[in-house]
């Protein structure tokens, strides 16, 4: 939810900073720009993608060795040239860029037009920037002492880099609710909203928490809060590598990650499970291990795909463990007034661990005495930051918007989260845990066969890429994969999809049913096998299309269904794993067969830091 990218040092920053949007240009794409300091301070900016703002300076002079560099995605004001970041102050002096939203904007637009100031965009940002000047002329003091006075006045959230024309050395930079990651090379300084545009540069980094501000000027890099209190800058090593940012020969990030699967899931295994000795152990659930063990109830908050991957937990926890699992959607928990009991522990997921609601959600859960575990992808991110424990999903990288190889790791470290429970409470047999253990380790293996369907995938999308409505329907475990689906389908296609209980259907989905209506079944050979093979029926009685994905060497179903998608068998507490990844492939290639941008679809942003 806008990517922001800075540098100063020795060397040019545009060809950084350029490259840095590239790398953040998942984060947000209706505009960009740049703004560099040779003598003059200048911004440069662009509707479009990043490759629009390039063609715009192809002939540009754009000498500066410090600069900023933004790529949005709208919240205040519609995507063009004007509203694009970076932007400058009354007097022209500073320029800003700015993730987040400041929710009072309003009321201090209106004091700065009553004092004579201008604006030229419709923006919250514009906004900030000509505060910020105001405070320094007014106080008569320092930037680094007007960023601190004006952002203990602002509400709302923020990563924000300012710059100004004064000073060709250095750049302000400050935190709330947004994420800001600082780059430290030799005599140089790289600040991005995360660490891919930074990784190619230097792996040593600093987080910057919320209400801290980094000052860096001459070659020095200092951190304070806004009560001006200096802290001591905490250097960490970035465990990132470079190809795990880039295509590797793919057409886009997207299948690239339904590819990286088999490794995914397995790195997110590595080292936690054995099935040949039985150890199962997620490092980063220690201290608080016994409050899972022992919670009477557990809530997971989660948003998108995230909330799908706790709506499989949910069925794995209760079998296994017999807690009572609640999956909340962030952005009500945090408007309710929820009950919290001393013997509820929370699960909070985020591929980005910077979503906004579920932030707040888990802050809120937080200061009603619970106990948080974060299940994040993003390393260092606000939510793993500030759980009081958890398990990285350890999928890599995920540029693509929609989220594929998060999911099935997000799904793995769950699983993990719930055997480990059950095992240590006893509510497992020894021998069933040790099977499900030996299952597990072969999902890896089973999700490569599912890869090799693709080809077959490619031909029914063919078929299908026209269609207007499509409907998912599964039971139980695969209740969820067939939300997940239609999530998949509609974000990156524009295709209306729906996911339903295979049973609901008959409650009202039936009536949309006709010949015209695809219905993909995750009919896979599990405990409710015969009821979904009823649910078929009833499409299959109303002229419906039936897409099914079926366990290898069913019989049955391949009768009733126009297509049949076959998957390797295993347990069904496991099954999401495999059965989500026909779908996944089916919604990419009908997207690229409708001619859609998959990896930055439309009004979507893969990290929604507002809420
Ligand atoms: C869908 C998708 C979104 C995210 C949701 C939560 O493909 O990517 O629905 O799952 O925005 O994001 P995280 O997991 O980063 O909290």
């Amino acid at each position: 939810m806008c990517g922001i990218v800075a540098y100063v040092g020795q060397k040019q920053a545009y060809p950084i900073i350029i490259n840095g949007l590239r790398r953040l240009e998942y984060r947000g794409y209706d505009s960009a720009g740049v703004a560099l300091l040779n003598g003059d301070l200048n911004i440069y900016k662009k509707k479009g993608k990043v490759a629009d703002l390039e063609e715009h300076l192809q002939d540009k002079e754009l000498k500066s060795t410090i600069g900023i560099g933004h790529t949005r995605w709208a919240t205040h004001g519609e995507p063009n040239d004007i509203n694009a970041h970076p932007h400058f102050s009354a007097s022209g002096r500073l320029a800003i860029i700015h993730n987040g939203i400041i929710e009072n904007y309003n009321s201090l637009r209106k004091d700065l037009i009553n004092k004579g100031h201008e604006f030229l965009s419709e923006t919250d940002s514009e906004v900030l920037i000509h505060f910020i000047e105001d405070i320094q002329e007014h106080n008569n003091c320092s930037l680094e002492e007007a960023v601190r006075l004006a952002l203990t006045k602002v509400v709302g959230a923020y990563a924000i880099v300012v710059m100004s024309k004064d000073d060709p050395n250095m750049l302000i930079a400050a935190r709330k609710g947004s994420p800001l990651v600082i780059g430290i090379g030799k005599d140089e300084f790289y600040l991005a909203s995360d660490a891919t545009p930074i990784v190619e540069y230097t792996n040593e980094v600093v987080y910057i928490n919320d209400y801290e501000i980094a000052i860096i000027k001459d070659n020095e890099l200092k951190i304070k809060d806004t009560q001006d209190v200096p802290m001591t800058p905490y250097i960490q090593t970035l465990d990132m590598e470079l190809e795990a940012i880039e295509k590797g020969g793919y057409e886009h990030f997207m299948l690239k990650e339904i590819f990286e699967q088999p490794r995914s899931i397995s790195d997110c295994m590595r080292g936690r499970l054995n099935a040949s000795t039985g150890h199962l152990m997620l490092g980063g659930i220690r201290e608080y291990a016994n409050k899972l063990v022992n919670a009477d109830r557990i809530i997971m908050i989660a948003c998108g795909t995230s909330w799908h991957s706790a709506l499989v937990a949910e069925y794995v926890f209760e079998e296994f463990c017999r807690i009572p699992v609640e999956v909340e959607y962030a952005s009500e928990f945090r408007y309710r007034n929820p009950v919290i009991n001393e013997g509820d522990v929370v699960i909070a997921i985020s591929q980005s661990g910077e979503t906004a609601d579920t932030l707040a959600a888990m802050e809120l859960a937080k200061s009603k005495g619970a106990i948080i575990f974060g299940v994040c992808n993003v390393v260092g991110s606000s939510i793993a930051r500030n759980s009081h424990e958890g398990a990285y999903t350890h999928a890599g990288p995920e540029i693509g918007v929609a989220s594929t190889k998060a999911f099935t790791a997000q799904l793995t470290v769950l699983t993990m989260m719930a055997l480990r429970v059950a095992h240590r409470k006893g509510s497992i047999t020894e021998r069933k845990y040790r099977e499900l253990l030996v299952e597990f380790e072969q999902i890896p293996a089973k999700v490569e066969k599912c890869l090799e369907l693709n080809e077959d995938i490619i031909k029914i999308s063919e078929l299908f890429k026209d269609a207007t409505n499509f409907l998912y329907l599964g039971r139980g475990y695969n209740f969820p994969v067939a939300l997940e689906g239609a999530l998949k389908l509609k974000e990156i296609s524009y295709i209306h999809a729906e996911g339903y209980p295979a049973a609901e259907m008959k409650h009202g989905p039936i009536a949309l049913i006709d010949e015209e209506m695809p219905v993909v079944f995750i009919a896979t050979r599990d405990s409710s096998y015969d009821k979904i093979v009823s649910n078929i029926q009833e499409v299959k009685a109303r002229k419906g299309k039936v897409i099914a994905i079926v366990t290898e060497g069913d019989a049955l179903i391949p009768k009733m269904a126009e297509f049949v998608i076959e998957v390797p068998s295993t347990n069904e507490a496991l099954m999401p794993l495999v059965s989500v990844i026909p779908l996944q492939l089916l919604s990419y290639h009908i997207a690229v067969m409708r001619g859609c941008n998959v990896d930055q679809p439309r009004n979507l942003a893969k990290s929604v830091t507002v809420e």
